[in-house]
């Protein structure tokens, strides 16, 4: 059975639970927790950049789930990935070898110049990998005194959500009620090369730091900055650690971020996209000598590096490179930033970012986040708003010209609409 008819046939069966169906907003209200607030619309599938939702209207996807689905979704090489290792092992736990996950580690130490890697399952779980990597190592290769060790952050920031990781947030609501927070990390503003000079103290293990500042709403630090940090962290003994969950693989014009200023940093940490938009499969990657602080119990996962998610990254990774995406993403990236600059309309306060990784800043005078991405979506575009003023512009890297043409055509008209 194709695809199609795979979808035509679930969606007689689903029409025939039409009930459930319209009822699905409402499920998810009463039965689950309120800690998203969704577009009103159920999206029922997707291929490559498009969307479909139950009642058959279609969505360029310009979100493209954070940036978690750059392969697009449902890639074909990436599905029968998945159908192929499914039957033959999926999950056999870390207390075994696998013949799948070294492959994969391999791969993704190579592409990355790093020595060695940690699979994990989230983004957030592999920032806590980085976090006890680079405690550890301060305390037992740096020498820092016991339970001193410091890590510093900036301000803005967006690692994750677990209690450690939004303890270093500087969003009020992302720690309203959680806490007491871990101590241990100090926080810089963004894009303040000499802020982490002054900031950095003979306890300081590593700087965690994201090339572009995403959930912030696609922010991009002064030009030379990474470079400003890297040799400050050499220079000092601390580690440059890059989370590149968000922009890596592709996202913003080139394999990695990091790579617009020739900066190696000392560990990475990637996730979303690793998984093909198909799985969740993150790594901490890193130089040997950080790496080697971890001995047999240290860390662990029960699912992170299964033998299914390694061959489905390990495929992703092989993708971006087969199909061209990320000059993809450096092309159709200049080509929409320039469609968008070309837009004038007040309600425009600034259009910023790298490759297919674009925020569009508005003026809240004349409409919010919210209503734009409304709008939007009655046309048929899917995107989101990040703090109510920036939209994000992140789709699928596999999106056609014509696609990002169609979707250029629908921003233009409610950009414009708004500014009256
Ligand atoms: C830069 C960055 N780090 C970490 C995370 C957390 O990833 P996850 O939601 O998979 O835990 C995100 C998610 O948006 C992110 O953008």
């Amino acid at each position: 059975m194709n695809k199609q008819s795979v979808i035509v046939d679930q969606q007689s069966s689903l029409s025939n639970d039409c009930k459930l169906l319209n009822n699905s907003i409402e499920l998810e209200q009463r039965y689950g927790a309120i800690n998203y607030d969704p577009l009103p619309m159920v999206l029922s599938h997707g291929l490559g950049a498009e969307l479909w939702d139950t009642s058959g209207k279609r969505y360029i996807d310009m979100m493209s789930a954070y940036s978690a689905v750059s392969h697009g979704h449902s890639h074909p090489r990436l599905v029968n990935a998945l159908m192929q290792q499914a039957p033959r092992l999926a999950i056999c736990s870390r207390a075994f070898y696998s013949d799948r996950l070294g492959v994969f580690l391999k791969r993704a130490c190579d592409l990355t110049q790093m020595d060695k890697a940690l699979p994990m399952n989230t983004g957030v779980e592999a920032v806590e990998t980085a976090i006890k990597a680079a405690r550890k190592w301060a305390y037992t290769v740096k020498k820092v005194v016991d339970d001193q060790a410091e890590i510093i952050v900036c301000r803005g920031n967006f690692h994750g959500r677990t209690t450690t990781v939004v303890g270093m947030s500087s969003k009020p609501q992302y720690q309203f009620g959680f806490g007491p927070f871990a101590p241990g990390f100090k926080t810089i503003e963004y894009g303040d090369a000499n802020a982490l000079s002054a900031a950095i103290t003979s306890n300081t293990a590593a700087f965690l730091v994201e090339p572009i500042q995403g959930e912030r709403g696609i922010v991009v630090p002064p030009k030379g900055y990474l470079q400003a940090v890297e040799k400050i962290c050499r220079e000092n003994n601390v580690l440059l650690i890059l989370d590149e969950i968000q922009t890596g693989l592709g996202r913003t014009g080139k394999f990695l971020a990091c790579e617009h200023e020739n900066v190696k940093p000392d560990a990475l940490i990637l996730g979303k996209a690793l998984g093909g938009g198909l799985l969740p499969v993150s790594l901490f990657l890193s130089r040997r000598d950080v790496m080697n602080v971890f001995t047999p119990g240290d860390h662990g996962s029960t699912f992170g590096g299964n033998a299914l998610a390694a061959t489905v990254a390990l495929e992703a990774l092989n993708v971006l490179f087969d199909e061209n995406l990320i000059q993809r993403s450096a092309e159709f990236g200049d080509y929409l930033y320039r469609g968008l600059s070309e837009i004038s309309s007040p309600l425009i306060k600034e259009v910023r970012g790298k490759g297919l990784f674009i925020g569009v800043e508005l003026d809240l005078r004349y409409a919010k986040g919210r209503d734009v991405v409304l709008q939007l979506l009655a046309q048929g575009l899917l995107s989101y708003e990040t703090h109510d003023t920036v939209i994000r512009l992140a789709p699928p890297l596999v999106i056609s010209k014509e696609q990002l043409d169609e979707a250029l055509t629908i921003l233009k008209k409610v950009l414009l609409t708004n500014s009256a």
